[in-house]
């Protein structure tokens, strides 16, 4: 799972409590989180306001997988604690993975803060808001348990919803801040996560994606599992258990651990009709000794033997990853390797990033750090490869009919619809009368390498 640009939950009128405001920064995770967060502002009687600097509750939800994700952080808070400085009924909240990792340096940094809350704690907003109103600063950033919350979350759309069945990571990948701010992973059981789906279904989402940092480790720690590893709850079961929820039309997951995925996860997704051909799967380096460095517990070959059975089981199935240029230690050479993987792959999709030292990890401490300008370049040429890989893969779609699930209008263009494939193609097409919510056949007539656009077949 990726950090994506800066999204905001829109606004609407006034109520007792006066308006919020939530600013999401990050991954998936975070998105899910805030929808959360944004359901209980509502039940304590807050609107959505209608921008941060009019609303009498702000609150960001941080994401800290790179620097400067972290920096972009501190330059809102400085501008929210200068309001707060004219203004003091503002209540002033960081949520999400900044908050955890700093917690109570927080508040030195910026002694404005009212609240400052870990990942885990974001079902607890209630509980830790009425605090701050008793006249405290508070910071819980301590190890908890995540209950099941029976707040309705305020989601942003209404066809395509997200629903985390595993919190947290036991991984130790070298470079990656994630288990440390987010915590030990904590999976949901079976049953609560259905119940969730069907009520989303009741609603009329017609989508909806199974979110874990590692969704393969899913069940692990649920009573059933053995000494030796083995566990009744994989995520293969729980997908068997949840893919036939009345009223959903279609099921995705992620993010997938190459070292993790299994066969088995592979055939069930190719006979389950509502499971779509689309994987997220990470591999991060193409060079062997690198993935070691990294930890990640798996070779190019295994990777490579993954997405061969993939496409093996589901011939159109779509592969996205993530990838790390300028680890410690990469070479020329190895980077080449990491080239060489996206060309040979033909990848739909892959976020890539240059590597940025976390503090905690343990590559952040070796002495082998890549210089930032031979980073830049990196990151530049392998752009330039995955851009051309994912217009390759466009182009198998022009002239095919696909089905595609429409999201909403076309922010461009008002006329237009804006819906995804099941490969997960971002595909524009005229209104001619269908609206968000419905499967419409599209005939695909242009292509580029991230999108596509049609007609809608009569
Ligand atoms: N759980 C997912 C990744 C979550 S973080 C997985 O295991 O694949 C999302 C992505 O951010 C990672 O896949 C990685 O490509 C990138 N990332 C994580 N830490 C990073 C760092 N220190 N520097 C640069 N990119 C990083
Ligand atoms: Fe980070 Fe690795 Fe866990 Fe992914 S699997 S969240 S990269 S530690
Ligand atoms: Fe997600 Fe960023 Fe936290 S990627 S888990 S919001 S550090």
């Amino acid at each position: 799972m990726r950090p994506s640009a800066i999204e905001t939950l829109p606004a609407s009128s006034l109520s007792p409590r006066g308006t919020y405001w939530i600013t999401t920064f990050g991954c998936q995770m975070n998105k899910a989180d805030s929808e959360r967060m944004a359901g209980i502002l509502e039940q304590l009687g807050y609107a959505a306001g209608s921008g941060e600097d009019e609303a009498d509750l702000v609150l960001y939800n941080t994401c800290t997988i790179r620097d400067n994700a972290e920096q972009k952080v501190y330059s809102y808070l400085g501008r929210q604690a200068r309001r707060k400085r004219t203004n003091p009924a503002l209540t002033l909240v960081v949520a999400g993975c900044v908050a955890q990792q700093e917690g109570e340096a927080l508040l030195r940094r910026v002694p404005e803060l009212d609240l400052v809350m870990g990942p885990q704690h974001a079902n607890r907003l209630e509980t830790l808001l009425a605090q701050v109103e008793s006249g405290q600063q508070v910071v819980a950033t301590g190890e908890h348990h995540i209950l099941e919350d029976i707040t309705t979350a305020r989601r942003d759309s209404q066809v395509c919803a997200w629903v985390n069945v595993i919190y947290g990571c036991n991984e130790r990948c070298t470079y990656c801040v994630v288990p440390s701010v987010r915590g030990r992973e904590q999976s949901r059981l079976p049953e609560a996560i259905r119940l969730e789906m069907e009520g989303l279904a009741a609603r009329g989402y017609r989508e909806i994606t199974l979110l874990g940092q590692n969704i393969d480790a899913y069940g692990r720690d649920l009573p059933g599992s053995t000494a030796e590893g083995r566990h009744r709850h994989t995520f293969t079961d729980l997908l068997q258990h949840v893919h036939d929820v009345p009223g959903l039309a279609r099921l995705r997951f992620a993010t997938s651990h190459p070292r993790y995925f299994t066969d088995r996860l592979i055939d069930a997704c190719a006979s389950l009709p509502n499971v779509c051909e689309h994987f997220h799967i990470p591999f991060q380096s193409g060079d062997d000794a690198l993935l070691q460095a990294m930890a990640r517990g798996y070779t190019v070959d295994r990777y490579r033997r993954i997405i061969d059975r993939i496409r093996e089981r589901m011939p159109d199935a779509a592969i996205s990853a993530d990838a790390i240029v300028g680890f410690p230690g990469e070479t020329d050479a190895q980077f080449r390797h990491t080239l060489d993987l996206v060309e040979a792959m033909g990848f739909d999709q892959v976020n890539t990033a240059a590597y940025s030292p976390r503090p905690g990890t343990p590559a952040a401490l070796w002495a082998d750090q890549v210089d930032e300008a031979v980073k830049v370049a990196r990151l530049q040429e392998l752009n330039a490869a995955v851009e051309r890989t994912a217009r390759q893969r466009s182009a198998r779609y022009l002239g095919r009919v696909e089905e595609v699930l429409v999201e909403g209008s076309n922010p461009r263009d008002a006329g237009q619809l804006m819906g995804r494939t099941r490969t997960n193609r971002l595909t524009f097409f005229p209104a001619d009368g269908h609206g968000p919510g419905d499967l419409v056949p599209v005939a695909i007539d242009t292509v580029r390498a991230f999108s596509l656009s049609g007609h809608a077949r009569p």
